[in-house]
């Protein structure tokens, strides 16, 4: 725990400036004591009666936990109840503890923060402007996404041509400071302050981060000319699913994401009608039933709508992977086939390459350099390392008027307050995205960063210009060092990240009400903003999902994920992670359209896992919504999984050289009426796999056939830590691919 902190907060004034809002740190919870009362959700599964009764049975539970009337109707804070039962309520610890075990309530769990974890991006992943859509069923598709809230002055969410909102909308749009109200485009927009933490000027659904108008246009903005970030990616910028309506849920404030908001906005988003629901947000795993993202999106998955979820930034640690729940599409970010360069020219004629979102054209030829190590305060007390440029190390009147170069990065901010007119930073790890820091500045090499230095030492007079960034081809895609890594250890037989999608670098709408970085004293108001991480990749594949459905507007969630998932592009991966980084690749949405064969999953085998899982039968009564429920009488989950997932994952024990691991599933037809596949297996080294039947003959459309695939053979995840195959079906058509993956249980490797 400890390391894992240090190592966070070692990241963070770098990543900050990288992935800004979507920075996904780990969960803060409220501190609180014996007796002060805290922030609860008391989660109660399916709702069973109406809302007024619901309310009364809110308020009867907590008085008799409570035993005083006056109290209990005070600590209550919200009743939900649209699309699922639960409320949340200020509680002491005993009385959490007592009303956990009360007949009814599923989960109590305190109230957490959570965070938020374009241009050619489109065309990376082969879906061109151009190309024939839907309109209609297209424009009959909401988007609803929990962020920050929308700008809706900006281009990408002109609503011109569009006709009235479709008719299954319930949803509501509310007025506020900065928002004037709705368009045929951005159909609803509302926000969520349960715990009350804001105040009455900030209660309004707009977007005063960016990171909402960012994830809204990636996944439905019309298609906007010309847009770019002061020339920088200039191109056209456009969501997935361009004439699809947006839904805008705000439950994302300058703290972050608060439990109770997040549950809100997920009541309300299943019930007023959406398709899909984008969350780009996470944080630490947590069981199923005490997660709010996890039961949110069940509930929505019962109704039939897909939840696509950013897979947090914490990579490349492995296990490190967010919003696991096997209904959820949960994504990892990758690169796409451009680089943002911003090159470091030195007095010598030395270039070096340098990488950042630098958007200041220099206005001279060149501007006097020093370094941390050059510029220290000889005078003060130093504490901390002048060369890596920590806070009170360095002389204002050294640093005055002069591009500084520091050792590491994060101190950008330090040079800019005092004088400072730019910044070279060393970067740590694998730098695959670009920051952008508030001054003139680059990002270099260590290597880079010894010439640098070099020649700073070299000479009295030392001098260098930065350019500004421009775009040039890189060999892509890769998934982002930041991407977040399994295995997971709360559904460890399913693998995750589910698929990849680009999450770096892209160019998407910005909100009007904040700067390029964020930062209050920076002066560039942006309409587009260049930002990574896996919050940017979650709604390409919500999108992506929107776009399928369009096509095919009765598929599952689970069809239209197994479309997805099956369909993808394999991909290298750097530096670690094989699988457990990337799922099963990287979309590719137009082969999503025509899969062939869908892995489905209705409810009921989503509640068989659940009772192989060990969860009780009276729980998954409420989950389900009815009187009782035995795990008995429905059909056992088969098998090493227990679940028809897309792709194969098994966990052994490391200690172990042999395994024997057995997968049950059944594959829909949707592909041609008649048609035969044929199975093709890579298996990984030293294992053999068997598929039984390996052809299947299908002679009707949606026809449900079975097979069985077994994993046998000896090995040493010594050797190797992870064992990577597939399973593919084929008929003259379609591919239809399953990674098979194995991994050890434990933390070897970390
Ligand atoms: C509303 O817009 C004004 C002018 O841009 C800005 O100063 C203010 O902070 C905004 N308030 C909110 C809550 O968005
Ligand atoms: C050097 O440090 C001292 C003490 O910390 C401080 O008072 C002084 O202003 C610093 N000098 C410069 C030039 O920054
Ligand atoms: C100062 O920081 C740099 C960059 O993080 C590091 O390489 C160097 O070893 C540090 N120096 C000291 C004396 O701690
Ligand atoms: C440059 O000079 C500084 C300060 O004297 C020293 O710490 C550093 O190691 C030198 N670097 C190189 C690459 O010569
Ligand atoms: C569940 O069903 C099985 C078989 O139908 C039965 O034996 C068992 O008693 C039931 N359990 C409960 C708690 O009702
Ligand atoms: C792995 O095997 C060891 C030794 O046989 C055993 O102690 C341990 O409990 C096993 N771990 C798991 C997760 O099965």
């Amino acid at each position: 725990m400890g390391s894992r902190v240090m190592k966070l907060s070692q990241k963070l004034p770098f990543l900050a400036t990288f992935l800004c809002i979507c920075l996904n740190t780990a969960t803060i919870t409220i501190a609180s004591s014996a007796n002060e009362r805290q922030v609860y959700i008391v989660y109660m599964g399916e709702v069973q009666e109406e809302r007024t009764i619901l309310m009364d049975a809110h308020h009867s539970l907590l008085t008799e936990t409570i035993g005083d009337e006056k109290i209990a109707r005070d600590s209550k804070i919200h009743s939900y109840g649209r699309s699922f039962n639960g409320f949340a309520a200020r509680l002491l610890p005993h009385e959490a503890e007592l009303l956990s075990k009360k007949e009814g309530v599923i989960s109590v769990f305190p109230n957490r923060v959570q965070h938020l974890l374009t241009t050619r991006s489109w065309d990376f992943i082969g879906v061109r402007k151009e190309l024939k859509r839907n309109y209609l069923i297209e424009s009959n598709i909401i988007v609803g996404l929990l962020d920050t809230g929308v700008w809706i002055e900006s281009k990408s969410f002109n609503d011109k041509g569009l006709g009235p909102p479709p008719r299954k909308w319930k949803g509501t749009c509310v007025k506020g400071v900065n928002f004037t109200g709705c368009n045929k485009k951005v159909i609803g927009a509302q926000y969520f302050d349960i715990n009350q933490r804001i105040t009455p000027e900030e209660a309004t659904p707009v977007d005063t981060e960016g990171h909402g108008t960012h994830t809204a246009s990636t996944a439905a903005g019309i298609a906007v000319e010309g847009a770019s970030l002061y020339g920088i990616g200039e191109g056209t910028a456009r969501g997935g699913v361009p004439s699809a309506r947006i839904a805008s849920y705000k439950v994302c404030w300058g703290i972050g994401c608060e439990d109770v908001n997040i549950l809100a906005g997920f009541d309300a988003a299943i019930d007023d009608g959406v398709d899909i629901i984008s969350a780009s947000i996470g944080g630490m795993a947590r069981s199923l039933t005490q997660d709010p993202i996890a039961i949110g999106s069940f509930h929505a998955a019962k109704k039939g709508i897909l939840t696509v979820c950013a897979g947090g930034n914490e990579g490349p640690d492995m296990e490190t992977i967010q919003n696991v729940a096997p209904w959820i599409l949960t994504v990892a970010a990758s690169t796409t086939d451009r680089r943002l360069e911003a090159i470091v020219k030195l007095g010598n004629g030395d270039t070096i390459s340098g990488m950042a979102i630098n958007t200041y054209e220099p206005q001279k030829e060149f501007y006097p350099l020093t370094s941390g190590a050059h510029a220290g305060n000889v005078s003060g007390d130093i504490l901390g390392n002048v060369s890596a440029c920590d806070i009170g190390t360095l002389s204002a009147d050294k640093v005055k008027g002069k591009i500084v170069f520091c050792q590491g990065a994060g101190s950008e901010t330090i040079i800019q307050d005092l004088g400072g007119i730019g910044t070279i930073m060393t970067y740590n790890d694998n730098p695959d995205f670009a920051a952008a820091p508030a001054t003139m500045g680059s990002y270099v090499s260590f290597g880079g960063g010894q010439r640098i230095e070099k020649y700073i030492n070299s000479t009295s007079s030392a001098q260098a210009v930065i350019y500004k960034t421009r775009a040039v081809n890189a060999v892509g895609p890769a998934i982002a060092s930041f991407s977040s890594r399994g295995p997971q250890a709360l559904c460890p037989a399913i693998l995750k990240p589910d698929l990849a999608a680009p999450g770096v670098n892209i160019l998407a709408a910005y909100s009007g009400l904040t700067t390029l970085t964020g930062q209050e004293d920076d002066q560039r108001v942006v309409d587009y903003n260049i930002a990574s991480g896996t919050s940017m990749a979650c709604p390409h594949v919500s999108g992506a999902a929107a776009f399928v459905k369009s096509f095919h507007p009765n598929w599952s969630p689970a069809a239209i994920k197994s479309a997805l998932m099956t369909t993808t592009k394999r991909m290298k991966i750097k530096p670690v992670g094989a699988e457990l980084a990337s799922g099963s690749g990287l979309i590719r949405p137009m082969a999503a359209l025509h899969p062939g064969l869908v892995y489905d999953v209705d409810t009921t085998s989503y509640l068989s896992y659940l009772c192989k899982q060990g969860y009780k039968d009276s729980d998954i009564a409420l989950l389900m919504g009815s009187k009782s429920f035995n795990c008995s009488n429905i059909p056992q989950a088969k098998g090493a999984d227990g679940l028809n997932y897309p792709s194969m994952h098994v966990q052994v024990n490391s200690t172990e050289s042999t395994i024997s691991a057995t997968f049950y599933r059944e594959v829909t037809n949707v592909g041609f009426p008649i048609s035969v596949y044929k199975a093709t297996v890579k298996p990984p080294k030293g294992l053999s796999i068997s598929v039984t039947p390996d052809i299947l003959i299908f002679n009707h459309l949606y026809q449900k056939l079975c097979f069985k695939v077994t994993v046998t053979g000896g090995f040493s995840l010594r050797k190797s830590w992870y064992l990577s195959g597939s399973l593919t079906w084929t008929d003259f058509r379609h591919r239809v691919r399953s990674p098979i993956f194995v991994s050890p249980y434990t933390t070897l490797y970390s």
